[in-house]
């Protein structure tokens, strides 16, 4: 059997497909690596299921590959585990090509269902968190997940072989990569991929993590990215990261016009650097804004630079700091930095954004101009004050 179409378990295999070149998902996110849509067929003695399809646009390619293994008029079961189209577009054109084939899915999901994909209310079977479809010598079972990553989302989980398909939560936007264990810098993507889609919802991911707990889990199967035979590794990261373990390390995230909040953040870098924290640096105007997301999962503190334009913070800055509040990391500590040409407003305005937002603004300091060396002694303590603060002395 070709390695696109390949076998997971004894009669289960992925039929999913690998977008190598989509470089943007939700308008938003980058994907510097591509990412897949992972499709499963699971073929029991009694029963044949499809757990997920794929993205609008792919629809004949996982067609073509649930063909190597069984015809599409012999599936019972269609498993949305999530209603959002890089995952469910597939099913109006399977459902069509499957005429037996009932939707399972949550009771959110069958609304869901009928406004996204027009499915008919009698061709869905909503399932209850528990509760499980028998496939002769293969069960499955649901179990609620909501918010990870909308509130329809469920993981279904196959008892017997012990495999967990849990859709978005555990998956990383790589197109390439089979096993995880094979891929190298996997976590580094995993972690990125946490902090744009999970890490606003780490409350439900406890939850989930909890709920699954006692689950023989001998393999992860999730929706994008390479499936998991060392399930350890990936939920220990996620372990970590939903309980929102910070590390002594800060992110600098800034904009500059005529040079003077750079230098301001650069004295700041080398300060906290000399006191031993760990530094990302990310300048607006080049960032890659997953990578700056991925950043903030372990940091302890957020320095955000911005000059005033226009009677406000600029507007990278403000984009910066509504992520920031969106993404909801556990950062605990943030200072402000900022030069204005002949009226400051930048400090307050981004004050004025994070007052809803549970952090300590350690210190700010808003300039007039180019920084003197009075300005950067100022940045200097700001710097150690905040370092201890990072470092837990105070
Ligand atoms: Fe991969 Fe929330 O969809």
């Amino acid at each position: 059997m070709e390695r696109d179409v390949f076998k997971i378990a004894e009669n289960v295999y992925w039929v999913g497909v690998r977008d190598w070149n989509r470089r943007l998902f939700d308008a938003l996110i980058p994907l510097p690596r591509g990412t897949s849509y992972n499709a499963y067929l699971v073929v029991g003695s009694g029963g044949k299921a499809l757990i997920d399809t794929v993205n609008p646009g792919f629809e004949n390619d996982l067609e073509e590959k649930i063909h190597v293994i069984t015809s599409l008029e012999e599936i019972d079961y269609i498993i949305m585990n999530h209603a959002e189209p890089d995952h469910a577009g597939a099913i109006p054109h399977i459902m069509e090509r499957a005429p037996k084939a009932k939707l399972i899915t949550t009771g959110r999901g069958a609304r869901m269902a009928q406004i996204y994909y027009h499915v008919p209310q009698e061709k869905i079977r909503v399932v209850g968190d528990n509760e499980t479809i028998n496939l002769g010598d293969k069960t499955l079972l649901f179990i609620e997940a909501p918010m990870l990553h909308w509130p329809e989302t469920m993981f279904t989980y196959l008892k017997e072989d012990g495999i967990l398909f849990p859709c978005d939560f555990l998956g990383a936007h790589l197109a390439d990569g089979v096993y995880s264990d094979e891929v190298e810098d996997y976590i580094v993507h995993a972690q990125r991929y946490w902090s744009e889609i999970m890490m606003p919802f780490r409350s439900m991911a406890r939850r989930a993590l909890e709920k699954i707990a006692n689950l023989d889990v001998r393999l992860i199967a999730p929706s994008h990215g390479p499936i998991h035979r060392k399930p350890e590794l990936i939920l220990n990261a996620y372990r970590r990261w939903a309980a929102g373990e910070a590390s002594r390390k800060a992110v600098i995230v800034y904009v500059s016009m005529w040079g003077s909040t750079d230098r301001m953040v650069k004295q700041m870098a080398e300060t906290l650097m000399a006191e031993g924290v760990k530094l990302a640096f990310h300048n607006l105007t080049i960032a890659d804004i997953g990578d700056l997301a991925k950043d903030l999962v372990d940091s302890r503190a957020i320095i955000l630079g911005a000059p005033t334009v226009l009677g406000g913070a600029h507007p990278l800055a403000v984009y910066a700091a509504y992520l920031f509040k969106a993404l909801r990391p556990p950062t605990k500590f943030a200072a402000i930095l900022s030069s204005y040409g002949w009226g400051g407003a930048a400090v307050r305005h981004i004050q004025e954004m994070l007052k809803d937002f549970k952090i300590e603004v350690v210190g700010a300091l808003e300039i007039n101009g180019p920084p003197t060396e009075e300005d950067m002694k100022k940045i200097v303590e700001l710097g150690k004050s905040l370092a201890s603060k990072i470092k837990g002395e105070t």
